[in-house]
């Protein structure tokens, strides 16, 4: 049996799991895999990881330049985070033809391009599980399980920090900034959440599944986000009051002309497989024609479930290292960029709370202004007055083009009767 030897840079949250798996399994991964790994040589800039971890000073660095120059790497593993100098590590290791696993989805979604040709140039080897969903083993099901099918759409709740407040928001009725600070206070969100609550993370998470569900690289431009920051308790009550939920969803299918990508708040209907993941929990449905929908639900982040995965990948590296090299040059190949559909083409279904003056022929105007704009109403619910004087309308439409919905918004927003601009959230698929 050969020893791969592992090098590991970045041993933060995810490192310092990813080190404990790697030497306290080793004889348990190599009786259950084969695989005898090796952890080689680990690095940080804090020297105080290596105390806490208790490593050997002769497989400890501060400069991730002396791991990377070290010729006996078989395979290194990033966990630094971020974008540079980490894109140039990666480059550095896979032109020279040595394996690579990754967590890092920011830099994925930056540059999948680059960061895959320089594998197929390299005749190296990318595994990168951990970048989305955390500890769900839902790449290398992909990737390997569904191999004999087409993927037509992935949807997902990929994003804990969003899910838990979004939970918070639904289940005790706080508003946005309350649930933040909650969710702050108990670890599950940064001091600075933007990444998250902006719908960033979910669009990297996004480029990369996307890419390997459907073989073609995306831009993070080519995706539509929208993150939670605008979700009212309001409206989430008015929506379960029609039988959904409100849910941070990113969604990539295939569509007439292309692919449609977005991350959005979501209405869900309650018997939805997504609605009932609460908390910090991430899902993802995968539509395959040959398999039919399947959905995968574990822990999205945290550092053992996503430990997991890196090793996971590290175990599939070490086996790749063991192929004949004319197949491993099969299997590293250039993929094909991507067309998206603008998002003013799309078509949703959509809720929406119109915040008018109590006028007589309100509602007629309304219905009329959506009306020359194609977009058709499903059901109207008028609410009770808000001791401010506006009275919320609350509507669902019909599936309508984005961009026929949004000037329809425009114009109502114009009218005096309307008080406050007119909030809207797209209703996801059954
Ligand atoms: N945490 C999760 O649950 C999770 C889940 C999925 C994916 N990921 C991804 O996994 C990666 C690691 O996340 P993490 O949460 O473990 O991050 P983390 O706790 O911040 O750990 C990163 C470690 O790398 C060190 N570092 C930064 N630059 C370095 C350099 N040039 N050379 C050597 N060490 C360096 C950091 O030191 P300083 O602290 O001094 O900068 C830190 O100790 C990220 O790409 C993240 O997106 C994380």
């Amino acid at each position: 049996m050969s020893t791969a030897r592992v090098g590991l840079i970045g041993l933060g949250t995810v490192g310092t799991g990813v080190a404990r798996l790697l030497r306290e399994r080793r004889e348990e991964i190599r009786a259950r895999t084969g695989m005898d790994l090796d952890l080689a040589c680990a690095c940080d800039v804090r020297r105080e990881r290596a105390r806490e971890l208790r490593l050997p000073a002769r497989i400890f660095t501060t400069d991730a330049d002396e791991l990377l120059g070290r010729s006996d790497l078989d395979i290194v593993i990033e966990l630094m985070g971020g974008l540079e100098p980490a894109r140039r590590y990666l480059l550095k290791v896979l032109s020279q033809g040595r394996s690579v696993v990754t967590a890092n989805k920011h830099l994925l979604a930056e540059s999948y391009r680059e960061i895959t040709a320089a594998a197929a140039s390299g005749g190296a080897s990318l595994f990168f599980e951990a970048s989305v969903a955390g500890g769900i083993p839902l790449l290398k099901s992909i990737r390997e399980g569904l191999a004999a099918n087409r993927v037509n759409g992935v949807e997902g709740i990929v994003n804990g920090t969003c899910n838990s407040i979004l939970t918070q928001m639904t289940e005790k009725g706080m508003d946005f900034k309350a649930a933040l600070a909650e969710a702050q206070a108990q670890g599950f969100a940064e001091a600075n959440p933007a990444l998250d609550v902006d719908g960033h993370d979910s669009a990297h998470k996004l480029v990369v599944l996307s890419a390997l569900a459907f073989g073609r690289a995306f831009r993070l431009a080519d995706v539509h986000v929208e993150g939670i920051r605008g979700v009212s308790r309001d409206d989430i009550r008015y929506a379960g009051e029609m039988g959904f939920v409100v849910k941070l969803v990113a969604a990539g299918r295939r569509v007439d002309g292309g692919f449609d990508l977005r991350v959005h708040p979501t209405l869900l209907k309650k018997h939805h497989p997504l609605a009932s993941v609460g908390g910090v929990y991430n899902a993802v449905l995968v539509e395959a024609d040959a398999a039919g929908r399947l959905m995968f639900y574990g822990r999205g982040a945290g550092q053992m479930p996503t430990a997991s995965a890196v090793v996971a990948d590290v175990i599939d590296a070490a086996r790749w290292l063991e192929l004949p090299a004319a197949s491993r040059a099969r299997a590293t190949r250039r993929i094909e960029a991507g067309r998206t559909l603008p998002m003013a083409e799309t078509r949703s279904r959509f809720f929406c709370r119109f915040n008018v003056a109590d006028h007589f022929g309100v509602l007629g105007r309304i219905a009329t202004e959506l009306g020359r704009h194609r977009v058709s109403i499903q059901v109207v619910l008028q609410k009770e007055q808000r001791p401010d004087g506006v009275v919320p309308v609350v509507m669902l439409t019909h599936p309508a083009r984005e961009a026929d919905f949004r000037k329809a918004l425009s114009r109502i927003d114009r009218f005096s009767f309307a008080l406050e601009p007119t909030a809207f959230i797209r209703v996801g698929a059954d």
